[in-house]
């Protein structure tokens, strides 16, 4: 993942800058860069491969700049190579970013048509020739930055310096998170507080749609409308800890907040963006030849393979078995040779899943893993291991693995479909700018918990919560159900929304809240129908749609508005409301959100 540091200083920031980009290197990178401010020009280093090779140059090419930019780069957009490492820069301004710019090729071809110079294949360079004609166009850098933001669609964050401003920095916030570090005279911002941990342990973080101004005295901070606001400075721990919780009450809260930015990471490395393909790495095997695979985990994992059925089946056109690690070891089953086996995890160490891996190693069958942690046993022991890049995840109940699991996922499937002939260039193409669109759908629901907070009160009462939904909303409810369970402790159930009337609807009355997910897809007027079911029973129902809930003809409690999504991605999209229904009801019942009673995070027993 990409990281960002900056420095505003006393002295020379380049080994400064060098050094808190030390601090982000467990996000990975494969180049950096650094930009600094000598005399007023701006001066650009950088390298390939690790910050050893910048600091080389640095030794030979010293930077003298007071003040600086700097970056690690995870190859998104073009390859690895220094013409597309950050710093990006014009004569004007110089910027590092983290994240997609969605819409930069329409930008871009507009840039190039004005006659912008572009050296490399980023997304980022958008950005600055962005700002660099606004400048030319007579405004300030304050104002250029405004004017360009607005123009820029996608998940990011930005640090910028310019030409002539030796005291200034402009940084944005939209969907990938982003620190600032109060010294005494010198500022500093961060990807997170680890890399401004030796600098200062005050810290500010900005929220979604934020930009601020920095000088060395301060920081003005503007909201999305460009009104003034204030964000809470607080004493980070970072110096002692590996992760810290932000502005965040919860770890839990974090890493629900932190899903455009680790999706969006995943996905920049399973997708090549510029080509709207899919890219995945070497597999040994070839999904034309597989006949069936299977498919096992634990908990949620379980329920990323439950909907990774779905798409492989749909859009692969490959049977799929969907097990729980703990049934499948012991189930005895014969496989064929040569098949396929993939195990979700996000640990990489819990036992019945990594029980069933050697199993299927013993069967001779070609052995995938999609993990979250890349040194564990599970990694360890697989053919090949497709890595989920959402970081440390600490809260107990599992939400940005999860997603970055189904992310995985969802690539993998296309490219089984490729392999066999089912999804060709243009239906390629249509499932992968759905998946690029995701993190951006993800930022708009997390922008507005009001409703979550206000359905909290009403479920905190429930006896029994119902969760239903069709095709890949099924799963969605039965992780929705788990998630309630394992940090509220309210009894909840997921079903498929069909299954209603052959059991469940013998629970609901009054008392009785059912959770209905349903996006406005193929199969919506049948869960519409089974709503109507719980409606004449008098059930209590919570919609999670971009429908209008007057088009189900049913009396709808409570409404819980979903972006219009490419039906391939619902999962992924509706992850997000599923777990908020459930942190909100947990905080409201004053439960132990992030380690709930009796769970663990990484089960290494049976
Ligand atoms: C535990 C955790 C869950 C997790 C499951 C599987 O039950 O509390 O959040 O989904 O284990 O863990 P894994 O590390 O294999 O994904």
């Amino acid at each position: 993942m990409c990281g960002i540091v900056g420095v505003l200083g006393k002295g020379p920031v380049a080994e400064l800058l060098v050094d808190a980009l030390k601090r982000l290197e467990y996000r990975g990178y494969d180049s950096a860069g650094v930009a600094t401010l000598e005399n007023g020009q701006i001066g650009r280093r950088r390298a390939e491969g690790k910050l050893r090779n910048l600091e080389e140059l640095l030794k030979v090419e010293p930077l003298h700049g007071t003040s600086g930019i700097g970056h690690t780069r995870w190859a998104t957009h073009g390859k690895p190579v220094e013409a597309n490492a950050h710093p990006h820069m014009t004569d004007d301004v110089a910027v590092v970013h983290n994240g997609i710019i969605e819409n930069f090729r329409e930008l871009k071809a507009q840039l190039v048509a004005e006659g912008a110079p572009f050296s490399s294949d980023t997304d980022t360079e958008v950005i600055a020739h962005l700002i660099t004609r606004e400048l030319r166009a007579g405004k300030d850098p304050v104002a250029a930055v405004y004017q360009t933001l607005a123009h820029l669609q996608g998940a990011f964050a930005l640090a910028m310096i310019f030409r002539g401003y030796d005291d200034l920095m402009i940084v944005a916030r939209q969907g990938s998170p982003l620190a600032i570090g109060y010294g005494d005279g010198e500022m500093f911002v961060g990807s997170d507080a680890i890399a401004l941990a030796p600098f200062t342990d005050q810290v500010a973080y900005l929220e979604d749609g934020d930009w601020a101004v920095i000088t060395r005295e301060g920081v003005a901070i503007h909201d999305r409308q460009g009104q003034s606001v204030e964000r809470p400075v607080a004493k980070s721990l970072a110096a002692g800890l590996v992760v810290d919780k932000g502005n965040y009450r919860h770890f839990m809260a974090k890493e629900i907040h932190e899903q455009p930015e680790v999706v969006g990471h995943t996905l920049a490395h399973y997708l090549d963006l510029a080509n709207y393909q899919v890219s995945l790495p070497d597999l040994p095997l070839d999904f034309s030849q597989v006949t069936r695979l299977s498919l096992s985990a634990c908990g949620t994992a379980f329920y990323s393979c439950f909907v990774a059925k779905y798409w492989f089946e749909r859009w692969a056109k490959l049977p799929v078995d969907v097990d729980i690690a703990s049934e499948f070891r012991y189930r005895e089953i014969a496989m064929d040779q040569g098949g396929a086996a993939l195990f979700v995890s996000q640990s990489g160490e819990t036992a019945d899943t990594l029980a069933s891996l050697r199993y299927c190693r013993d069967q001779r069958q070609h052995v995938l893993s999609v993990v979250n942690v890349q040194e564990s046993s599970i990694a360890r022991e697989s053919d090949v291991v497709l890595p989920t890049l959402g970081g440390p995840e600490i809260g107990v109940a599992s939400t940005k693995a999860f997603t970055c699991q189904l992310t995985v996922l969802a690539c993998l499937a296309i490219a089984a479909g490729k392999a066999r002939g089912v999804i060709g260039p243009e239906l390629e193409a249509e499932l992968v700018k759905a998946l690029v669109e995701v993190p951006r759908h993800m930022a708009t629901i997390l922008r507005d918990e009001t409703p979550y907070e206000t359905l909290a009160h009403s479920l905190s009462k429930a006896r029994d919560v119902l969760y239903l939904g069709r095709g890949t909303s099924y799963p969605i409810a039965l992780e929705g159900a788990l998630k309630l369970k394992e940090i509220s402790y309210l009894h909840a159930e997921g079903y498929a929304a069909g299954e209603l009337k052959h059991g469940p609807i013998a629970l609901i009355d009054e008392g009785v809240p059912v959770i209905v997910i349903a996006p406005r897809d193929n199969l919506f007027d049948k869960t519409v129908s089974n709503m109507q079911e719980v409606a004449a029973r008098e059930g209590k129902i919570i919609l999670v749609s971009d429908a209008d809930p007057t088009s189900t003809g049913c009396a709808v409690q409570t409404m819980l508005r979903v972006p219009t999504v490419h039906p391939f991605v619902t999962p992924l999209v509706y992850a997000l409301p599923v777990q908020m229904i459930a942190y909100h009801t947990a905080v409201f019942m004053g439960t132990d959100v992030d380690q709930p009673r009796n769970l663990a995070k990484s089960v290494t027993v049976e």
